[in-house]
């Protein structure tokens, strides 16, 4: 008997690990024909393991202070540490990649329709996930000190400072958006408290809140099983047929995906490095000097081209935070129990409708405020508007055609 082999066999006589590995991986079944975007949940959970550990790294080297934070990371760490660049660029590459697979993991539950019964637990601590990746993004964003972070940094602030605006009880929302704007700028200005809470809060509160959110989603991606891309609950006893042991099945096909992931990843880390450190943030900030343009990072576009395209800025937050709102709550809106774009004509419609509507604001955002982008702005704000609203409707209808066809209660 090999050594290994020994080894393993000491820790199962204690922690019965076959056991557990026995259950986990060969006795849990998953459906037999997911498709390939059923691979964007992994590759999440890869790309949250990169950053952790690159964050590890840089968190040896990097100072928050408002004296040192920018040569800390534009020379100690791109410089000065052996393979600090690496991380860095990592840890970038990361951030960006992290927002774009979240995206196309949260497109593919929505074509699919997996925040329906009974996985409706699964989209909301998700959605709590997107909450919290958000806010952890933004945060890493400041560090660096550069101008890019910090007049991105203010403008982000000042956005729930708009409910100051309110058309009706301004002295009450004034006094929350006041106390709001405070409490993320810990100040009236900018200062070390600030960049101290946003250290904090990038590198240890919201990790952990992720951690454990994560830890919950996968277990009730677990609890619930994996959706069908055809839309239909099979038993895993009656129809054993339709499903395939996790191991190998599964593992073998979403590691080889994976290499797949790795290699785009790294080709951006090592060649395409530009596109996630800009050149604009390796100029210290300067809060004398305001930027001609400033922009959120492309993964808040989308948001932000509703919330300026509406002249009242009150109305913008409102119709921003009620696009977030709408997300949460999908499994009311889409309320029918039919499930998958496959076999919903209408919702394939209005789904794709909602994609070229969010990538037409993305675009728009990134672009500058003239009266024609704000027009464009509304268009197609109303379209995703349009696409959450119309679901009530498609669900009935669609139900309808689905009960005239003699189809019964799923
Ligand atoms: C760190 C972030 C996340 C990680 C690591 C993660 C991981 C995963 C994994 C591994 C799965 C199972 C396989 C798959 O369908 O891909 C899954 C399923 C799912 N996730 Fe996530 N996820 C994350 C964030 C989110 C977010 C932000 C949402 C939505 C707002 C979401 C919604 C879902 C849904 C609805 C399913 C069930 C899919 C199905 O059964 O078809 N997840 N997630």
């Amino acid at each position: 008997m090999g050594l290994i082999q020994r080894i393993i066999d000491w820790i199962d006589e204690r922690a019965h690990v076959r056991e557990l590995y026995k259950s986990l991986m060969i006795d849990y079944k998953v459906p037999k024909n997911l498709t390939f975007p059923y691979v964007f949940g992994v590759f999440a959970l890869v790309t949250f393991v990169i950053q952790i550990v690159s964050g590890m790294v840089l968190l040896l080297y990097y100072k928050p202070s408002i004296a040192d934070a920018f040569d800390s990371a534009t020379y100690t760490i791109m410089g000065e540490i052996p393979f600090g660049w690496l991380f860095r660029h990592i840890h970038a590459t990361g951030a960006n990649f992290f927002m774009a697979i979240i995206y196309l993991h949260m497109f593919t539950g929505i074509y699919y329709n997996a925040y329906k019964k009974p996985r409706e637990l699964v989209w909301i601590v998700g959605w709590l996930i997107y909450l919290v990746l958000i806010l952890t993004a933004l945060s890493g964003y400041l560090l660096p000190w550069g101008q890019l972070s910090y007049w991105g940094f203010i403008v982000t602030t000042e956005i729930p400072g708009s409910l100051a605006d309110a058309p009706i009880f301004k002295d009450f929302f004034k006094a929350i958006a006041e106390t709001i704007v405070l409490w993320m700028k810990g100040g009236y200005v900018v200062t070390d408290i600030t960049l101290g809470r946003v250290f904090g809060s990038h590198v240890l509160i919201y990790p952990l809140l992720l951690l454990a959110l994560v830890g919950v989603h996968l277990y009730l991606v677990r609890a619930a099983g994996i959706s069908n891309p055809d839309g239909i609950e099979y038993d895993k006893k009656k129809h054993p047929d339709k499903f395939v042991p996790f191991h190998p099945y599964m593992t073998l096909k979403e590691g080889a995906y994976t290499m797949w992931y790795l290699a785009i990843f790294f080709f951006f880390v090592f060649f395409h490095i530009s596109h996630f450190l800009p050149p604009d943030n390796f100029e210290p900030a300067n809060p004398l000097k305001t930027p001609a343009h400033i922009a959120p990072e492309w993964y808040l576009l989308a948001f932000y081209e509703v919330f300026r395209s509406i002249p009242s800025k009150f109305w913008g937050f409102v119709a921003f935070s009620a696009l977030l709102l709408f997300l949460l709550i999908l499994p009311v809106l889409d309320w029918s129990p039919l499930k998958s774009a496959r076999r919903r004509p209408l919702f394939f419609v209005a789904f794709l409708a909602f994609m070229y509507g969010s990538m037409a604001l993305t675009i728009l955002g990134s672009m500058e405020p003239t009266p024609l982008n704000a027009k464009l702005g509304m268009i197609f704000g109303a379209v995703v508007f349009g696409f959450f609203l119309s679901l009530p409707i498609i669900s009935f209808i669609e139900y309808g055609w689905y009960k005239a066809k003699g189809g019964k209660e799923q």
